[in-house]
């Protein structure tokens, strides 16, 4: 069961919860889903809105679901998930279904997926995208450690229209 919360009521630090405790990027429709572990963005607040933005490479499959799709969730859990949150953050939907194998499952909140044994769910509507430019780096010591294969991130910004808890947490 979850209860909806309104963004500010959600009090928890955007470092630890991302670059420690990760999150699942999950996309997708009523006949196919796919989701991806995902340690970088962040939450703020941009053209009046509640956003999130979130980085991924064009490699990932999770980006043919996030490019197709208006809306997407970010799912936030308990530590106890953190072993399939590493599986699916390495395993690609491509080759296998890594939801089932991971022994999650999938929910949905207006046609929206998401995974179901989330603490925290965001969901997020698409505002904008654009690739990281490498033209772009001022420093570039970031272009030559994170972008050897030149597989530039593609920058979402979504619109954060919905947060929904876990009741019994
Ligand atoms: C902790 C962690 C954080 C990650 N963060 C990102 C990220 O922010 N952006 C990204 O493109 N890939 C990230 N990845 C890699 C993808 O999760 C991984 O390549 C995944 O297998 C892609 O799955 P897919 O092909 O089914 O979309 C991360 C992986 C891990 C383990």
């Amino acid at each position: 069961m979850f209860k909806e919360i309104v963004p500010h009521q959600f009090s928890m630090n955007p470092f630890k919860l991302l670059s420690r405790d990760w999150m699942l990027i999950t996309a997708g429709n009523k006949d196919k889903v796919n989701t991806m572990t995902a340690s970088w963005g962040g939450f703020g607040e941009m053209w009046g809105k509640h956003v999130a933005f979130i980085v991924v490479r064009p490699q990932r499959y999770t980006k043919e679901f996030l490019d197709r799709e208006d809306a997407f969730s970010l799912s936030f859990f308990d530590d106890e998930y953190k072993e399939a949150l590493s599986y699916l953050g390495t395993v690609s939907g491509r080759t296998e279904d890594k939801i089932k194998k991971a022994k999650m499952s999938v929910n949905y909140s207006s046609d929206v997926p998401f995974i179901d044994e989330s603490r925290v769910v965001f969901f997020c509507k698409n505002l904008y995208k654009e690739a990281i430019n490498p033209e772009s780096f001022i420093l570039d010591s970031i272009k030559d450690s994170w972008y050897s294969n030149e597989d530039y991130h593609v920058l979402y910004i979504a619109e954060i229209t919905r947060v929904l808890k876990k009741t019994n947490k």
